[in-house]
This record gives C-alpha cells, sequence and structure tokens, in this order.
C-alpha cells in the first residue's frame, strides 16, 4: 500500500487549532496522529479528552491516538466516545496486554501497540496476530522534535519479518524525527504509516510539507 502520512498535532499551534485542524483536512495527510501524556508514564503533560473531542469536531480523517499514560485501560472507554478510530497503547504500558488489545476492539476501534526504543520487536511475537498496527518510537516519547534514533530503520524490518511469517494484517506506523530523508529510509525498510509533527508544524508550508512527506 502507498504510505499513509499522520500529522502529529502536538506541533500544532494550540491557540489555533481549528486552522491547524483545517490545514490537514485540506493537505493529502491521511490520519491526525494525537499524542496524550499523563506526566507519570512519560516526563510531560500533553492534552485530554476536552482537547481531543474539540479536534474531532472538525476533523475529516482518521483520528490516531497514541497514548502515552499508564493504566490505559482505565480509558479506553472515554477514547473510544472521544472519538478515537485508532488506539495505541504502548507495551510497557500493559501488563496484560492481550486482554488490552481486546477491550479497545470490544470499542470498535483499532488496536495498535507502541514500543520504546529499548524494547525489542520479539516481544510482540504473542499478539501479533490480535494488532491491526504496531507503533515502533523512534525517539523517547515525550517530546516533539527530537532526533531520529537510526535503530528504529532495524526494528521496523524486524516487525515486517515477524508480521511476514505470522497471519498478522497488522501495518507499521513509525515516530519521532521523521523527515523526508528519515522517511524516505523507512518506507524502504517497510513503514506503512509516518508521523511527523515538528517537520510539518515547523515548516513554512506545513500543507506542502505534507505532500512532500506523501510523495516521496
Ligand atoms: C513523541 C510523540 C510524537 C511527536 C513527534 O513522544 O509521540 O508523536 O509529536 O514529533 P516529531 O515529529 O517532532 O519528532
Ligand atoms: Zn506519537
Amino acid at each position: 500500500m502507498k504510505h499513509l502520512i499522520a500529522p502529529s498535532v502536538l506541533s500544532c499551534d494550540f491557540a489555533n487549532i481549528q486552522r491547524d485542524v483545517e490545514m490537514i483536512n485540506n493537505s493529502e495527510a491521511d490520519w491526525f496522529h494525537i499524542d496524550v501524556m499523563d506526566g507519570v508514564f512519560v516526563p510531560n503533560i500533553s492534552f485530554g479528552f476536552p482537547v481531543l473531542k474539540a479536534i474531532k469536531k472538525h476533523a475529516k480523517k482518521t483520528i490516531d491516538v497514541h497514548l502515552m499514560i499508564v493504566n490505559p485501560d482505565q480509558y479506553v472507554e472515554e477514547f473510544a466516545k472521544s472519538g478515537a478510530d485508532v488506539l495505541t497503547v504502548h507495551y510497557e504500558a500493559c501488563p496484560h496486554l492481550h486482554r488490552t488489545i481486546q477491550l479497545i476492539h470490544s470499542f470498535g476501534m483499532k488496536a495498535a501497540v507502541a514500543l520504546h526504543p529499548h524494547t525489542n520487536v520479539s516481544v510482540l511475537e504473542n499478539v501479533i496476530e490480535d494488532l491491526d498496527m504496531v507503533l515502533i518510537m523512534s525517539v523517547n516519547p515525550g517530546f516533539g522534535g527530537q532526533k531520529f534514533i537510526d535503530n528504529a530503520i532495524n526494528k521496523v524490518k524486524q516487525t515486517k519479518a515477524l508480521i511476514e511469517r505470522t497471519n498478522s494484517n497488522a501495518i507499521i506506523e513509525v515516530d519521532g524525527g521523521v523527515n523526508l530523508e528519515t522517511g524516505k529510509k523507512l518506507i524502504d525498510a517497510g513503514a506503512d504509516v509516518l508521523v511527523a509533527g515538528s517537520f510539518v508544524f515547523n515548516s513554512p508550508n506545513p500543507n506542502e510539507t505534507i505532500t512532500q512527506l506523501k510523495e516521496m
């Protein structure tokens, strides 16, 4: 499949959030990537349900919610009600990961699992057939604008191999430090969805930058 682009709303101008949501609506972007951080699982606090609901009101594309929170099970239902289409939890936050994946599916959402840069892809072997997506973190989660960790490319290849040798239909998303250079390498390695925050929103023409990411 042609790769998808998911601009990360974390890097948008929160005083002009509707303007930036409309920019994404009118661009070649495929998804909205929404980063929820609780200040416990990661050393930063972003935003929660009221902001997600406000985005959902205007967004015309798939809502891809990346939870960087402890005990995500507690909030799965509320994220479904708030408009999430794809819900990503961290492997490192889920002691009962199989149960969490089932819970996400029970609310009609696609289920994805994210891996920190230090977490081996092999930990997903026993759940890969239940997953709709794997999210490979190419930075340590918590902040936009960090430097891409090159080993993410190896992990995308390993994830692709795992998907191919099982009956999994999972796709592969990568998040952190994506630009035209790292993005190209990731697509060649097998990535299906590229998240991009600062590269899009810090560029002079975000709409045009999304087109470049889509067309590379
Ligand atoms: C980081 C977040 C990312 C972040 C990416 O913890 O999960 O989605 O917004 O930002 P960039 O593209 O600037 O690395
Ligand atoms: Zn993210």
